[in-house]
């Protein structure tokens, strides 16, 4: 019969037999009786190995042999600055963002509002020119301390330690964006202790990680850590509350006002007529959503889609139809016929 073996069962059972020293008699044995072969065993064994035929099985040297491995990837020395973007145009909470992030100090901020608003985008742009680094992590359900804070990976057969991009973000003194974070389960809240500016203990390698000056944490959800009542945001849950206690300020960012809107598409497309039209049509739907007339409503995001689709397809009611075919048929129409009322001028095909 063979057995199936397991590098941790594997090393328990040989050191049990045989003690921490262990030969090649002493595994061919090992072999023997259980049915798996010499290859098998001594590949699992070949970080224990002192020299030949002879075997090292405590575990604190396979401990030291793993901390003093060379990380997996070199660790890059990139610049995590990012790039300055033409078309951003400040509006709302920017200002106070900018001022956060050059105070220099660790100030946990919570950024809340819509799909599609610039909270992301305007995070990314403080620190561009603020001349700030940025490390962007997009939380999901599946995230984990692994994820956060980092791991041992597998590298050449040795077990190597990886920084995750929590822990990055500590030593360079960079700005950690926890993007989406209301996406998160319970597992964020490994982060606790971060979140109140005292670094972190690694359990996996008993080092202890101070943050280094210039560290701090934003935040951006769609919802305030409370869950989405109306379902409009699926997967969003609700944070902890010491977790979200954590976060002295929370912006409540909103959609930009018309005249910073036209401003925004203006720099990416050259039909100003167009882009005030799209606006005001945006404007009227917000409206009509927080009055409860629809069920979805028209992001600064999807006007850009917009404006970018007519720099593509040269054609004005194309451009909105395919931005607009993600939502549902009614919606779809309902958006039209308010485009209608404001731009006379554009003549939707009627679908077959
Ligand atoms: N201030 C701005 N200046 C120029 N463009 C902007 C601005 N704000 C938003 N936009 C446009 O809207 C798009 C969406 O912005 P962003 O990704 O920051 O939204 P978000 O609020 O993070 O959305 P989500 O909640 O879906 O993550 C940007 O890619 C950009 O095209
Ligand atoms: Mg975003």
């Amino acid at each position: 019969m063979t057995t199936r073996v397991n590098s941790e069962s594997l090393i328990n059972s040989l050191r049990d037999l045989y003690g921490e020293t262990v030969t090649c008699a002493d595994i061919r044995g090992y072999c023997a009786s259980n049915g798996v072969s010499y290859p098998t065993v001594t590949k699992y064994l070949d970080d224990y190995k002192t020299s030949r035929g002879k075997w090292n099985l405590s575990l604190q040297e396979k401990l030291e042999q793993t901390y003093q491995a060379p990380p997996g990837l070199p660790a890059a020395e990139q610049n995590l600055i990012p790039v300055k973007d033409d078309t951003f145009v400040s509006f709302g909470n920017f200002a106070d963002i900018k001022k956060i992030i050059k105070s220099n100090l660790f100030y946990p901020t919570f950024i809340t509002g819509l799909s599609g608003n610039g909270k992301t985008f305007s995070v990314e742009q403080a620190c561009a020119q603020s001349r700030r680094e940025l490390i962007r992590v997009n939380i999901t359900i599946e995230t984990d301390e692994d994820d956060l804070i980092g791991g041992f990976r597998l590298v050449d057969g040795a077990t190597v330690w990886h920084n995750g991009p929590v822990i990055e973000a500590l030593e360079r003194g960079a700005i950690l964006l926890l993007d989406e974070v209301d996406l998160a389960s319970n597992k964020i809240l490994c982060l606790q202790s971060i979140l109140e500016g005292k670094g972190v203990f690694l359990k996996k390698t008993g080092k202890y990680i101070t943050p280094a000056e210039g560290f701090n944490v934003f935040a951006t959800a769609n919802t305030k850590g409370k869950g989405s009542e109306d379902g409009r945001f699926i997967g969003t849950n609700v944070l902890n509350e010491a977790f979200l206690e954590r976060f002295p300020v929370t912006f409540e960012q909103e959609y930009p006002t018309p005249a910073v809107e036209q401003k925004i598409l203006a720099s990416i497309c050259g039909e100003v007529e167009f882009c005030k039209r799209l606006v005001d049509w945006a404007d009227i739907i917000r409206k009509t959503f927080y009055d409860g007339g629809v069920e979805e409503v028209i992001s600064t995001r999807r006007l850009v889609h917009i404006v970018k689709a007519f720099g593509i397809f040269g054609d004005k009611a194309k451009a909105i139809q395919v931005c607009l075919n993600r939502f549902d048929d009614e919606t779809k129409q309902a958006f039209m016929d308010l485009y209608d009322k404001v731009d006379s001028d554009v003549d939707f095909v009627e679908e077959a």
